[in-house]
């Protein structure tokens, strides 16, 4: 029993740690200052609900860091439009809203 409490707690932690639930704050603002002089804590966080919502739903969430401004400037439009096929699902604001969140967080602002 006091295992299992031990696994399961530990799996809890694990989870907490994991990409989907961190946190964004204004630290990561101040640190894309330079590509994002405009951002804001609640832009930022509207991205995230956005990419969260939208961006695991055919696949696994992509790491954010895995490409830089250019290139999810290319692949968020071509993802938002296999999303808005039917109906406009994602609007431009909201797509911008989820690069910004993405070069954000993956730490590859412009020309890095
Ligand atoms: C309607 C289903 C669907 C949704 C929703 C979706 N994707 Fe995809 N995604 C795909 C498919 C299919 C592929 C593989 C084929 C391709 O690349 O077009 C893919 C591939 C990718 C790739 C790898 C290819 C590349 O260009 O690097 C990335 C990164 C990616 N998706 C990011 C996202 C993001 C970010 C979102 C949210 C805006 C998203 N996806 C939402 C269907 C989807």
């Amino acid at each position: 029993m006091k295992t299992y409490i031990l696994f399961a707690s530990l799996f809890l932690v694990v989870g907490c740690f994991s990409y989907k639930s961190a946190p964004v704050a204004q630290s990561d603002i101040d640190r894309v200052a330079a590509t994002y002089p405009d951002l804001n804590l609640a832009a930022l966080k509207q991205g995230q609900m956005l990419y969260e919502t939208h961006c695991n739903n055919c696949h696994g969430y992509k790491n954010p860091a895995s490409k830089d401004n250019e290139g999810w400037s290319k692949t968020v439009p071509r993802m938002a439009a296999k999303i808005n096929k039917k109906k406009e699902v994602l609007s431009k604001n909201d797509q911008e809203l989820i690069i910004q969140f993405l070069v954000t967080v993956g730490g590859k602002p412009k020309d890095s």
